[in-house]
């Protein structure tokens, strides 16, 4: 029989109870489990944080455990190991990655920057630690406003075109804008979203910044996962039709288990509003990264310097905006 290959990590056995273990490892491991809202939801029951993209690189700077296991997706565990290079960061699949971050290349991203001198470069945190090290400051979907209204033009904005049209609107100013989009959030029809409003004509539309225009301006409001999740849980209203990655349910049915939730259609019949990426990771990859301590997510010194400038500015800029309580269990 043939060696595996060394990359690949032996395969869990079959009759283990993986929750128990994940419990079991994350004690043995001094390891602290940080989950998006995406992620699925037994990984979300078993995280010590649930949070959006801000609140998952703050806790992660709060950790007292040795080892950080982030389920999410590359650039937010990047964004750990950059604020916190002292602990071992380990991710279920390291292929987990962003279309917003993978169609931002940082050599490209150098080189476009060069015909935008004097400009301050805001990005968004969906980006390689290459391109935030490119940047003056990162913002998430949650702290965008907030910083920009402190930062005045001119300004390039990168990588998400949709949430760039979006503050451009809200703050009635013009940035130059990288063109990227995210494969999951531009998927959802606007004839589809229409017929669900028809339909459903109690029900308060809600979104995310990544989506388009022409679904946005239908939204009653539009903010990140967890402030879509805070207005669900704190709102009068009772039925919500729920524009973003459907993921981010599961603690909405935790948070308001009476209130009724409409998951958005995509425009084709898919499965296009389940983010690949983030779907990567599975239970039994979570076991196997706290079981093997690995893939260990590094970034290179030099680059990780550079990028925590950035990130460290919007932490500074956002210092008010606190962690969302709903999303932590530790
Ligand atoms: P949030 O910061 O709102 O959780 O968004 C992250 C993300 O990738 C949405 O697609
Ligand atoms: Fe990236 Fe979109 Fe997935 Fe969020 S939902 S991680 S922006 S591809």
């Amino acid at each position: 029989m043939s060696a595996l290959p060394m990359s690949r990590p032996a395969p869990a056995d079959p009759t283990l109870d993986l929750e128990m273990e994940i419990r079991r490892l994350k004690k043995e491991r001094d390891a602290v489990v940080l989950a998006h809202y995406y992620q699925e939801s037994e990984i979300q029951d078993l995280a010590d944080f649930v949070g959006d993209s801000l609140e998952l690189a703050r806790r992660g700077t709060l950790a007292t455990e040795q080892v950080i296991a982030f389920a999410g997706v590359h650039f937010m565990a990047e964004t750990s190991k950059i604020l916190t290079p002292e602990k071992t960061v380990v991710v279920p699949d390291l292929e987990a990655g962003c279309s917003l971050a993978d169609g931002c290349p940082a050599p490209l991203f150098g080189e476009w920057l060069r015909k935008y001198p004097g400009h301050t470069v805001v990005s968004y945190i969906n980006c390689s630690a290459g391109v935030k090290a490119l940047s003056d400051v990162i913002v998430t979907s949650s702290s965008a406003e907030v910083i920009l209204r402190q930062i005045p033009d001119p300004v390039v904005f990168a990588p998400d075109r949709n949430l760039a049209a979006w503050l451009e609107k809200k703050l009635n100013r013009k940035f130059v804008v990288w063109p990227g989009t995210c494969v999951v959030h531009e998927t959802f029809s606007e004839k589809k979203l229409i017929d669900l409003m028809t339909r459903h004509p109690e029900a308060e539309v809600i979104a995310h910044p990544e989506c388009e225009e022409r679904i946005l301006r239908h939204a009653a409001v539009v903010a990140s996962t967890s402030g879509l999740l805070k207005h669900v849980a704190t709102s009068p209203k009772t039925a919500f039709i729920v524009v973003t990655e459907e993921g981010i349910l599961h603690q909405m049915r935790r948070a308001a288990p009476k209130k009724t939730l409409i998951p958005a259609p995509p425009d084709a019949d898919c499965a296009c509003n389940i983010c690949p990426h983030m779907k990567r990771n599975t239970l039994e990859k979570l076991y196997l990264c706290l079981r093997d301590l690995a893939p260990v997510l590094e970034v290179p010194e030099d680059v990780r310097v550079k990028a925590k400038r950035s990130i460290d500015r919007m932490l500074e800029m956002t210092a008010g905006l606190l962690l969302s309580p709903a999303g932590s269990r530790s």
